[in-house]
């Protein structure tokens, strides 16, 4: 439920993921400004807990602070005391105790958010563990999708490729559902989960029935860092099977789009010309993760000002 942690899809209500999704749409208009700043989180202080790399999504979350006027603090693993063998439990106590208004925690073990979320009092905002969940990329494709169609409920989504190690397929699995998508999966068996049906998508090897008639294809990239002990066709046989180009595209809806969370491995996932140019929307999925975080930081670490339901914008001074 909003309004204590963001941990994972799978715990939020449809009327929750609408919540943010409004916010966001709100939020968006700051990004248009020539000053993107307004004084919504003034005074109050993110900390940004990465223990594993990350370029997007941890400077969206930096951002996103930063343009609601928050202090934003960049704990970078490598120069603390985690060298001294500091267990990542006490470091986030030590954080906590400075007082922070929210925490950002992306680990590359499932479940590290949720037990640093049971120590700590600030909020704490899953932004990655493991193979689990991903909330806030889920959202930021939600709210894609939604500009893009002008609706969820009733459109057909294909995710293609690592779902098995993929936490953003797995969120979206939950998120789509949620909103009343369909939500098909493609991938060699190896990459697929067992009983996935059971998340409620339909299971399809070939990549062209799994896209034919869709509105939606997003693919994912291949977790190498991920992938120990598992067999994999080779990268060629996987792209010419599970890649994206123009041609496996016609057999979905006229008006498809693709969408990738990035990093892209460029003609491997998606052909290069995919990468560059519509009916891919990679950017636009970056530029709305911004106004995703933004919403998410607000709801979160806004609840505790008394007028926490009022969103305020400021006066657009220097639009
Ligand atoms: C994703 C991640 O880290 O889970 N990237 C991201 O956050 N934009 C997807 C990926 O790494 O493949």
């Amino acid at each position: 439920m909003i309004g204590t942690d963001l941990l994972g899809i799978e715990d939020l209500e449809r009327a929750d993921i609408e919540r943010i999704l409004d916010t966001a749409e709100h939020m968006r208009e700051v990004g248009r400004r020539v000053v993107k700043k307004v004084p919504t989180l003034r005074g109050r202080t993110i900390v940004n807990l990465f223990f594993e790399s990350s370029t997007r999504t941890r400077a969206s979350f930096e951002i996103a602070g930063k343009r609601l006027s928050a202090d934003v603090i960049n704990f970078s693993p490598s120069s603390s005391s985690l060298k001294k063998s500091e267990s990542i439990l006490d470091t986030a106590r030590t954080l906590d105790a400075m007082d922070p208004d929210a925490v950002v925690v992306r680990h590359s073990v499932a479940g590290v958010p949720k037990q640093i979320a049971d120590v700590l009092a600030a909020p704490v905002i899953n932004a990655g563990d493991g193979a689990h969940e991903h909330p806030t990329q889920a959202l930021l494709d939600l709210l894609t999708v939604k500009l893009e169609k002008g609706r969820i409920d009733g459109l057909t989504v294909t995710i293609v490729g690592d779902i098995l190690h993929s936490r953003v397929a797995r969120s979206n699995i939950y998120a789509f559902g949620k909103m009343g998508a369909e939500v098909r999966i493609a991938a060699p068996p190896p990459m697929i989960p067992a009983a996935v049906e059971t998340l409620g998508v339909k299971v399809f090897t070939s990549l062209r029935e799994a896209i034919e008639g869709v509105d939606v294809v997003m693919a994912l990239r291949i977790q190498s860092e991920r992938l120990a002990g598992c067999y994999l066709p080779s990268v060629r046989e996987y792209s010419s099977t599970f890649g994206i180009d123009r041609e496996k595209l016609k057999y979905a809806k006229e008006d498809v789009i693709v969408m990738h969370p990035g990093p892209v491995n460029r003609g491997v996932e998606l052909s290069h010309d995919l990468t560059d140019h519509r009916p891919s929307v990679i950017l636009d999925q970056v530029r709305n993760g911004v106004a995703i975080r933004m919403a998410v930081l607000y709801l979160l670490s806004g609840r505790r000002q008394e007028d926490a339901q009022r969103i305020d914008l400021g006066s657009g001074e220097g639009r």
